[in-house]
């Protein structure tokens, strides 16, 4: 037996597991998650399929074991979703279920397809599909149901906006061993640039309107506006301005860059993938990432969005919105509240850095971004409360 932590529906679950037990197993005899089925249990009829790290799963023939530190999604987990809540709607309408045995399976597959594809017609719907298998319906109403989801949201203007994920590692998750230019095989660098660029290709914007901000913050800086809308399209000029960060090489709109976070005795080194997309109209932008730390096995991914306003001469008026995530080792870190009070920090030093900067004073920020004071102080407390919590005292 061995001790294995999952963020499960966005609850931190410790559990046992035996070796060989499958992730389906676990997730309906030891955690009481019915609502993944289990049909053929070999891979073939999709009804235990579950979102891992995002990305659906086969959850009959996932081992467990291999899905330590993951955060997954049953069906469950979809409750409050508004996609979901509108594939719901749209199953009942177009009569696509009957027993409801695939129903599970499918709908966690048919949000995948809503969210990360954006306008597919019924066609590619049909393979997107071709892993879950309804006994009943012919599949004509599951598909319409898709579809119909895909039209309104497009009509409502909403983007598709889920990463897809393209190098694959254990269970679907973002939880490989380290590759590319973060450590090993070019390829998944280059699949992490290609999905950056694909991401490009979404609307200009703060994000889906689904999505709830994970953190928000507005600085005021000393300049003009203009000035500061056309130092954020400077991409490199502006990354010297994270604390913390390095950029490596640019190419075609991609910037890879380096981020060296200390916090006491934790250190982390990302290398990632960042992209910006624009719009001069409404002077608001948004920086997509996505890094990994080798030493930790963990990974970040996040958007940043920015509107800039403000009275000509300034000063500017900087409305800041990120959502991220953050998994593997340091994904504890995110769920402890301290990351908020991060982020915060990073903000604050980028905003003074940025400002000594646009009045002429270009050097870079430092090349390793160090916690200290009182945040350094709540993050010690946490690691103490932390290992207390791990040794039962
Ligand atoms: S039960 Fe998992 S694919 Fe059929
Ligand atoms: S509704 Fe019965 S198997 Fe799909």
């Amino acid at each position: 037996m061995s001790m294995l932590s999952f963020e499960i529906n966005g609850e931190k679950v410790d559990v046992t597991s035996e070796a060989r037990t499958s992730l389906a197993d676990l997730l309906r005899d030891e955690i009481g998650l019915t609502g993944t089925h289990l049909g053929c249990e070999q891979g073939v009829c999709g009804a235990c399929t579950v979102l891992v790290d995002g990305v659906p799963v086969r959850s009959c023939i996932s081992n467990a074991a291999s899905c330590q530190g993951s955060e997954i999604r049953t069906i469950e987990g979809f409750d409050d979703d508004p996609v979901m809540v509108e594939l719901r709607a749209a199953f009942n309408r177009h009569h696509a279920l009957q027993c409801g045995f695939c129903t599970p399976g499918m709908l966690v597959m048919a949000r995948d397809i809503v969210t990360r594809l954006g306008d597919v017609d019924e066609e590619r719907i049909r393979v997107e599909l071709a892993g879950n298998l309804c006994r009943c319906t012919g599949y004509a109403g599951i598909v319409k149901a898709i579809r119909a989801v895909i039209v309104e949201r497009l009509e409502r203007g909403i983007a598709n906006d889920v990463p897809a994920i393209e190098s694959l590692g254990p269970a679907g998750s973002g939880h490989a061993a380290p590759s590319g230019s973060f450590g090993g095989p070019a390829a998944a660098a280059e699949g992490v640039a290609r999905e950056t660029q694909r991401r490009l290709k979404a609307p200009t914007g703060l994000g889906d309107a689904d999505r709830a901000p994970a953190v928000t913050q507005k600085v005021t800086i000393a300049a003009a506006p203009d000035a500061v809308w056309a130092r954020f399209g400077d991409v490199s000029r502006t990354i010297r301005c994270i604390p913390g960060a390095t950029l490596v090489s640019e190419q075609d709109g991609l910037y890879e860059v380096r981020m060296r976070i200390r916090m006491g005795p934790v250190g982390a080194d990302f290398s990632g993938v960042a992209a910006q997309r624009r719009d001069e109209a409404t002077k608001s932008g948004v920086i997509t990432g996505e890094g990994r730390d080798t030493k930790s096995a963990s990974l970040a991914r996040g958007e940043l969005g920015y509107r800039i306003s403000g009275p000509m001469e300034g000063p500017t008026e900087v409305d800041i919105r990120i959502d991220y995530v953050l998994s593997g080792a340091l994904g504890q870190f995110a769920r402890s509240g301290i990351v908020t009070h991060f982020i915060a920090e990073i903000t604050r030093q980028f905003a003074a850095n940025l400002e000594r900067s646009l009045a002429g004073d270009d050097a870079p920020a430092d090349d390793e971004l160090r916690i200290t004071g009182s945040l350094g102080a709540a993050f010690k407390a946490w690691i103490g409360a932390a290992a207390r919590r791990l040794l039962g005292r």
